[in-house]
């Protein structure tokens, strides 16, 4: 628990229903079909619920950090949100995979600007090297584009997000939590912010051994 009262916790199926809500409240401009559900959620407590973090006020849920491991191919980078996700419900999971994948990094509107996805990507960051994993590899959005695309490429949109010249609210909060971009992702999701749009983004673990046995947990 912190000053404001905001604790973090696994995802349990009491949250189910109100990771729901907190994804409509949260991705206004993405389409239906890529939004997930109270089904979805009650998956990912079976399938890796030590790797998905709620954020809770009382009971209020009012953040999400989730994803599975997989084995990314980078130099097949190109992919759709919602064909890696298997339609939300993460059966790509692979207890064994040498990566993270970001599935969902979402906070209620009214809960912003509190360190609330800094505690959730730390939280990420634990299990990663708990794991001793490669990495955290997601498709981050680029909301703010909308307001620029009329005249400027997503390319150079996020090139100069990159170089500090222009603020985007989420993939700038992403590189100070020490992701780079590795690539663009045409088609990556259906979302009139972003223009379907991604930027491929990845954190490495510097923690990473790759003398111990591959993906052995630490004791
Ligand atoms: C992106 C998102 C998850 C960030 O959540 P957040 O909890 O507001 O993020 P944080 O509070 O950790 O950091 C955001 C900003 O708040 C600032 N901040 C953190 N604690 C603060 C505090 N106590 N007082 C004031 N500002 C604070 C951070 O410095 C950062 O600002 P900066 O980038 O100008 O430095 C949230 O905006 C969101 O849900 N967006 C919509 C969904 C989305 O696009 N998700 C990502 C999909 S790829």
């Amino acid at each position: 628990m912190d000053d404001n009262g905001i604790r973090i916790d696994i995802i349990r199926p009491q949250y189910a229903k109100g990771l729901e809500r907190l994804q409509r409240d949260c991705f206004p401009t993405l389409a239906d079909s890529e939004l997930m559900r109270e089904e979805h959620f009650l998956m990912h407590c079976k399938l890796f619920p030590e790797g998905n973090f709620v954020a809770l006020h009382g009971e209020r849920v009012v953040g999400l950090g989730a994803g599975f491991l997989i084995d990314f191919d980078f130099r097949r980078p190109q992919h759709r949100f919602m064909d890696i996700l298997a339609h939300g419900y993460y059966t790509n999971h692979n207890p064994k995979g040498a990566y993270y994948y970001g599935a969902d990094m979402s906070v209620h509107p009214d809960y912003r600007r509190r360190g609330i996805a800094r505690r959730l990507y730390d939280a990420r960051k634990g299990i990663i090297r708990k794991l001793n994993r490669r990495g955290l590899v997601a498709g981050g959005l680029i909301p703010d584009y909308a307001k620029h695309k009329a005249y400027m490429s997503a390319e150079e949109y996020v090139a100069r997000v990159v170089a500090g010249e222009l603020y985007d609210s989420t993939l700038s909060v992403q590189l100070k939590n020490g992701f780079r971009v590795v690539t663009m992702l045409r088609d990556y999701i259906e979302d009139s912010a972003s223009d379907n749009w991604a930027a491929l983004i990845l954190w490495e673990n510097p923690d990473y051994d790759r003398h111990r046995h591959p993906h052995q947990a630490r004791a």
